[in-house]
């Protein structure tokens, strides 16, 4: 029987083969030829020594973080999640580096839309410190879940001689992971204020390309103050866009506002429009019309030449299809043609707090979502959802994937459900976020800083909640979309998804694939028995469906053969039996059941289906030999153990 590989994507693996695939010629015994590569490549090959770089002290090191697969796990935590069964929206606590390579599988190429706010590196925020060695215990010593040497969570201040350098490096293999999660078609939204702004519009000119970047938007997030200020008050951040490819991305169109509208109040087969004055007071389109009573207009009362707003070609073409009428006043006629309403308005790349049609709102509104929602100050800074929403509405689709790796206090969760309400509509969500250590960021914090967490630990206090953001970007999404539901008591909201699944970042269910680097003797020992103790069956479950690159939010229908728990995932395609104690009697129950579910495939000669039991579930190697046997019998594809 096949063991399930354990590790999260390959990265590298992968790279090799799109190479493989592109040029065969230059593996030899499965290593690359770089000569042979070069002369491929032809003239595109730079031969000079000095060129274009962008470097910073420990980019190497980033660099090979994000090629590591991770050994760690997402643990399912039903009792947080809200609507579990019914849900497409998943909240995932913990370290968004391992979190992204787990989801390598699972969601590449998943995503339309990635939004995130990362730590700005003011000084006073936190920036994570990954470790090469061992990640996930790295992680949970960061999150105080483990006792550490006093590692945990640090400000990254600006006397320390790495400033940029460590943001770089916690920056640059999140946003290479994260763009392998894009649709083709997908882009990427990053907020950002001006003490990162230069670094990180290079760093993404490298892991997205230059011709990729579509605009800085400059987004006025506050207004008025400053006068503390040594030499100007900085009132805005920027929002940098990439697309993964930009020839494949859409163009960006704003939805109207309901003021600008109003003026399209006819409709035909083609659309909305409205009728407009065909002449114009000046132009460059002179020529004559004849009217219905053959009048022509072609000099006005001055005897002028009359300007047309549109070529000769294009009225008599929009005349034949009834896009143009005549009207007759008491000495002359009035031309009118049919302004219709353009495919989209062109999002601009200035968001100005002043412009009450186009506010998108400002952290202030983003600080009042919340207290409306908690009647506390409880997070600083939270971007207002309202400018999310807006960024969604340029490109995601009805039923598209968001994702925020970096989501704070829930703003991304929230916009989409605002903008689902809308247009009625079922965008979905991956919220990631590090359950950051709210006692141990008071201890550093200083300023309002201070006060918002110290509100925040307050609350969780009274709500009997650990003190993690995490806690507060769950309750917000909790009570957000009650809120909406609440608001909105004269619609039908039945299929507005307010739920979410909650999964946490752990290390791996089984021994074998946490190794542990400082304690390699005891690892193997231990691997007798393979599955930790404190693990559940829906543990390992859903870490086998990440080991097979399947969505998190996949329905799973739990039966009962034979006495035994089993999963059928995806209508038999993947079964699923983690009972101890297996006989011959319920692999063949189990068979018999795939049978009923999975058509057979004549041409391959087999059911495409998958079946996974514990390695150490069966009675001895016997039973393990038939159990194989009897698959085969039943032409099942693949069977595995953990
Ligand atoms: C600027 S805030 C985002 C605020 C969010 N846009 C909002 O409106 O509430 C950045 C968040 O990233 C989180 N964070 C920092 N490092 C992280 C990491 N390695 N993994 C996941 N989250 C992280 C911080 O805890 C913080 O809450």
């Amino acid at each position: 029987m096949n063991k399930l590989d354990g590790k999260s994507l390959d990265i590298i693996s992968q790279n090799v083969e799109k190479l493989k695939d592109l040029f065969p010629e230059v593996f030899s015994e499965d290593k690359i030829n770089f000569e042979k590569l070069k002369e491929e490549l032809g003239s595109f090959t730079d031969k000079e020594n000095e060129r274009y770089n962008f470097t910073w002290n420990g980019k190497q090191e980033a660099k090979r973080i994000a090629q590591t697969p991770s050994t760690g796990t997402l643990r399912p935590c039903k009792e947080d999640s809200k609507n579990w069964d019914t849900t497409q929206n998943l909240y995932i606590e913990g370290d968004n580096l391992e979190v992204l390579k787990l989801l390598q599988k699972s969601y590449h190429k998943k995503v339309k839309m990635i939004y995130i706010d990362p730590p700005y590196n003011t000084g006073k925020d936190f920036v994570y410190k990954d470790n090469f060695r061992d990640n996930i215990k790295n992680y949970m010593e960061q999150t105080g879940q483990i006792d550490s040497d006093g590692n945990r969570l640090s400000t990254n201040s600006d006397t320390n001689g790495r400033y940029h350098s460590d943001w770089l490096s916690m920056m640059y293999p999140r946003l290479k992971l994260a763009r392998n999660l894009l649709k083709d078609n997908g882009v990427i939204f990053i907020s950002i204020d001006e003490v990162e702004y230069s670094k990180l519009r290079s760093l993404c000119d490298e892991i997205f390309g230059e011709t990729n970047h579509i605009a800085d938007l400059v987004w006025q997030n506050k207004k008025g103050g400053g006068n503390d200020s040594k030499h100007i008050a900085v009132e805005h951040e920027y929002v940098l866009i990439y697309a993964k490819y930009e020839v494949k991305l859409h163009s960006f169109f704003e939805p109207y506002k309901p003021e600008y509208l109003k003026r399209y109040k006819e409709e035909d087969n083609t659309g909305l429009f409205f009728w407009d004055t065909f002449k114009r007071k000046s132009g460059k389109q002179y020529y004559s019309i004849e009217c219905p009573d053959g009048t022509i207009l072609e000099n006005d009362e001055l005897g002028n030449p009359i300007s047309w707003l549109r070529s000769e070609d294009r009225f008599l073409e929009d005349k034949k299809i009834g896009d143009v009428r005549f009207f007759k006043t008491k000495d002359s006629w009035n031309i009118h043609f049919k302004q219709r309403l353009p495919e989209g308005k062109k999002p601009r790349s200035i968001f100005l707090e002043e412009s009450i049609l186009n506010s998108q709102g400002t952290t202030s509104d983003g600080s009042s979502e919340l207290l409306n929602l908690f009647k506390k100050n409880i997070f600083q800074n939270p971007k207002p959802s309202s400018l999310i929403k807006h960024f969604m509405t340029f490109i995601v689709n009805k039923d598209e994937l968001i994702l925020d790796f970096f989501s704070g206090s829930g703003t991304t969760a929230h916009s989409v459900m605002n903008l689902n309400l809308d247009d009625n509509s079922n965008r979905k969500y991956i919220c990631v976020q590090l359950p950051e250590n709210l006692d141990d960021s008071l201890i550093k914090a200083i300023g309002p800083t201070k006060a918002t967490i110290q509100s925040a630990i307050e609350f969780l206090e009274e709500s009997q909640k650990p003190h993690f953001i995490t806690e507060i970007g769950k309750e917000r999404i909790r009570r957000a979309g009650d809120k909406i539901k609440e608001d909105n008591p004269d619609k039908d909201l039945s299929s507005l998804d307010i739920g979410f699944k909650v999964y946490k970042l752990d290390s791996s269910n089984i021994k074998e694939w946490d190794s542990d680097f400082d304690n390699l003797e005891t690892s193997l020992l231990d691997a007798v028995d393979n599955i930790k103790s404190d693990r559940t069956s829906q543990d390992l479950l859903y870490e086998i469906l990440l080991k097979y690159g399947l969505d998190l939010t996949l329905p799973i229908e739990e039966k009962t053969i034979e006495g035994k728990t089993v999963y059928n995932i995806g209508f038999g395609a993947l079964v699923v039996c983690l009972d101890d104690n297996i006989t011959i009697e319920v692999v063949e129950a189990i068979a018999e059941f795939i049978k009923e579910q999975v058509v057979y495939d004549e041409e391959k000669k087999k059911r495409h289906a998958r079946v996974v039991f514990k390695d150490k579930s069966f009675a001895d190697t016997n039973v393990k030999t038939n159990a194989i046997q009897v698959l085969k019998q039943f032409d099942i594809d693949e069977v595995v153990s953990i």
